[in-house]
């Protein structure tokens, strides 16, 4: 057998394919609706246009071609394509959010879109919505086709728009009459966006060249929508190393062929070679991959979104911003080889942004696929008590692990350090921080908090296109842009941890507690809630079932993240009972839900409230973040990797305070790792820098590595029964700082 790469078809074969799969459909869809409703008659009409006429299309020249087939069309052009060719208001509203992101950052002169092939023009009137027409200089649609045009013609005419310029001419050697005169060297066209028509063109590389001639080499975008198919990808075959913007989607061998033969016959080309120059001669911004639905679950023709710049706009800004972060190599090349002396990756991994370059470039890895989400929505660590240890200055350098970035963030409004280092190897934990901080940024504070306040947020999806895309990476954009469903209902309640608070609420929705829950919430004083406490929860949180459950280390893993080496440090300094009876006992006594304990609000309430939520939440604090172009936030440097590569990675001395949360404690003792993380904190740290932790043991094992390494310990907190919490969440049986003296 050959392999499908390589098939060929006879003519004969190919021939006999198309009538064959052209008939089935038309008779499949068409019959049934023409009999059920005269309202899709344009839509048989297109099918007779698309699928049979072309047989009797003279093989002239592409114009002719065009006109031929277009002509009989035109008029019921825009009433067929809208479940045909979808994507397109979505590759407009990502257009017209970078755009106005690069025109913040460095003003335009003046503004000029050219639309190609363009057709009737319904793309410049959707663009209005989300870039007023009269907001742009001058707009061009160019397009072949005169029957098409002359539907544009009339469209413009009836709104008045005089600055469009309709120009009936070959994509692949376009000139704008302004070319003449305005265009001076280094100048260029803002924006150029070509929608279900580089599938259609004959020289698509002479069209793309000639776009790349045209565009701003420093500030524009270009934007595309259309069907494509891909290649069978070769890195699932050979050693995984995928480009960060290559093609995610899996195909089977049926339907990648189906509808490039397909599309074959209307001169549509689905071939991948057309995509494939597109990225190698721009580089990706934005790219998201979907099937549209033209007709529900039979026929879903793959198509993707894709916003880019020419390379050669931000190289220099990419390198300039590993040096700012002081990372000599990042992890794109520490996973690969640590020796290489220069930061060399191949152009094509470079993630090409307009906004702040808060996410660090990497590879994705095989590592990354076990990470379908994030597995903490939040931080489960009070940085309050942080706060009053680490002795955070505007200087310091900081490292600590991503999670939900919600002390981060709480540091980040407290001191405002220079440089904050967030790591994770969960890709979307780093995903959820970009939203955190891009949404910081672009949005207002009502509708922040209602996404990650409230946790529901009712258009979360145009937010995203509109606000907050530019504002982060490609791989963040596809990953929100696949859940744009998380904020729908209740935010808090998706991810792993949201399992632990899901399963909480039906514990005590079963033992008919719920309204107490809500009473806890709201207890006015702490007499009442501890009232509440003895009387009506405490029984239901520690009965045998319950403790039974946190008992069993597939619950502990999966719904509360607790790994098994850190479930046996706990047991072995006590039972699971008396661990969850010190941790909760004393809180209900100590700190109110109501006005600032916030972490048990969220358990039990599955979202916070104005008075009780994490300090990025706050007015106040939300304010601190975005003040002077949100200096604070632009601290932030997120890394896609392990704490031992990313220690490796980073120079002598580039650190003042390092967080390592309860992550020592995940590791089997005198593991060799440990060693190694110490030995490279202690290279790290400048003298007078510290290291903390958490542990779920009072005295965690590697405390000793640390003294043997040369660190000064100390112990910040220690837990030694059900009186007294020792911060916030009293979640951990101590807290830990070790400082470098010399
Ligand atoms: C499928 S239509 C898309 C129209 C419109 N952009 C949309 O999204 O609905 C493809 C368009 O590309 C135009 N086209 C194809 N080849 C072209 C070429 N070489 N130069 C200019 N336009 C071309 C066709 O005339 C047609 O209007
Ligand atoms: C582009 O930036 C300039 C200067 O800040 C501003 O006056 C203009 O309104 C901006 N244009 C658009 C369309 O946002
Ligand atoms: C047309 O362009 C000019 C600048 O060339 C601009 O001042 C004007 O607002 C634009 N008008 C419309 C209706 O688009
Ligand atoms: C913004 O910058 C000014 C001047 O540099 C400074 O005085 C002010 O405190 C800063 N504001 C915040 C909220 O950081």
């Amino acid at each position: 057998m050959k392999p499908p790469g390589q098939l060929q078809f006879s003519l004969f074969e190919y021939m006999t394919l198309h009538i064959a799969v052209r008939a089935a459909l038309l008779g499949a869809c068409g019959v049934p609706v023409w009999v059920l409703s005269r309202r899709f008659r344009p839509q048989l009409r297109f099918m007779w246009y698309a699928m049979l006429q072309p047989w009797r299309a003279a093989k002239t020249g592409q114009k002719e071609r065009l006109d031929d087939f277009y002509n009989g069309q035109a008029e019921i052009y825009d009433a067929t394509r809208d479940r045909l060719t979808q994507g397109r208001e979505s590759m407009l509203s990502l257009c017209a959010s970078h755009l106005r992101v690069l025109n913040a950052s460095s003003p335009k002169r003046r503004l000029v879109w050219v639309d190609i092939g363009g057709g009737t023009g319904s793309n410049i009137e959707l663009m209005d919505k989300y870039f007023p027409i009269s907001s742009f200089d001058a707009v061009y649609l160019i397009d072949l086709c005169e029957p098409l045009l002359e539907v544009a013609r009339r469209r413009f005419a009836t709104r008045g728009w005089e600055n469009v310029t309709i120009l009936c001419q070959d994509a692949q050697s376009f000139e704008l009459p302004e070319w003449s005169d305005v265009i001076q060297v280094g100048e260029g066209v803002d924006l150029i966006t070509l929608s279900y028509s580089l599938s259609m063109m004959d020289g698509f590389h002479c069209v793309l060249d000639r776009v790349h001639q045209s565009l701003s080499p420093q500030n524009s975008i270009l934007g595309v929508v259309d069907f494509y198919t891909n290649e069978e990808p070769h890195y699932r075959r050979k050693n995984f190393e995928k480009p960060a913007d290559g093609s995610k989607q899996e195909f089977t061998w049926f339907s990648r062929w189906f509808w490039r033969i397909f599309f074959d016959l209307d001169h549509v080309c689905l071939s991948p070679h057309r995509r494939s120059y597109l990225q190698h001669k721009f580089g990706t911004v934005k790219c998201y991959e979907e099937r549209n639905t033209y007709i529900p679950f039979l026929v879903q023709i793959p198509y993707y979104v894709w916003i880019g710049r020419p390379r050669s706009c931000d190289v220099s800004k990419i390198s300039q911003s590993l040096k700012d972060s002081e990372v000599k190599g990042t992890n794109l090349v520490s996973n690969k080889a640590t020796s290489l002396g220069t930061f060399a990756p191949p152009l094509n991994h470079y993630y090409y942004h307009v906004g702040t370059p808060w996410r660090m470039p990497y590879y994705d890895n095989q590592v990354h696929e076990q990470f379908r989400t994030y597995i903490y929505s939040f931080t489960w660590e009070d940085p309050e008590e942080d706060m009053r240890h680490l002795d955070l200055t505007a200087d310091d350098s900081v490292l600590a692990i991503t999670s939900g970035g919600d002390s981060v963030l709480h540091y980040a409004i407290s001191a405002g350090p220079a440089r904050i280092h967030c790591v994770d190897m969960n890709p979307c934990q780093g995903h959820l921080v970009e939203l955190k901080l891009a949404a910081i940024h672009a949005l207002e504070y009502d509708e922040f908090f209602a996404m990650f306040g409230e946790g529901r947020h009712p258009d979360f999806r145009n937010l995203l296109d509109t606000k907050i895309a530019p504002h982060i990476s490609a791989a963040a954009y596809e990953f929100w842009r696949t859940n744009d469903d998380a904020f729908s209902s209740a935010f808090y309640l998706r991810g792993y941890s949201g399992w632990a608070i899901y399963l909480m609420g039906l514990v005590f929705k079963l033992a008919g507690a719920s309204q107490h829950v809500k009473d806890l919430c709201n207890a006015e004083n702490l007499q009442e809630q501890e009232r509440i406490w003895w009387t009506h929860l405490r029984p239901v949180m520690l009965n045998p079932v319950v403790v039974a459950l946190l008992k069993h280390p597939t619950f502990c893993w999966n719904a509360l993240g607790v790994p098994l080496n850190q479930r046996k440090m706990l047991l072995d300094d006590g039972g699971v009972y008396e661990y969850v009876r010190d941790s909760l006992d004393p809180l209900a006594s100590t700190y109110l839900l109501k006005t600032g304990a916030y972490f048990y609000l969220l358990g039990l309430l599955g979202h916070y409230t104005h008075e009780s939520c994490p300090a990025y939440l706050t007015r106040s604090g939300f304010a601190q973040l975005k003040a002077n172009s949100s200096k604070a936030i632009n601290a932030f440097r997120l890394h896609t990797d392990s704490l031992l590569n990313v220690f490796q990675s980073l120079p002598d001395k580039s650190l003042t305070r390092v967080i390592v949360m309860d992550h020592l404690d995940w590791f089997a003792p005198g593991s060799a790792d440990v060693d190694a993380e110490i030995e490279n904190l202690f290279r790290l740290l400048d003298v007078g820098g510290s290291v903390f932790w958490r542990s779920a043991a009072r005295t965690p094992w590697y405390n000793a590595n640390f003294a043997a390494a040369g660190f000064q310990l100390t112990a910040l907190g220690v837990r030694t029964g059900p009186e007294i919490a020792i911060d916030r969440v009293n979640m951990y049986a101590s807290f830990f700082k070790a400082t470098k003296i010399k």
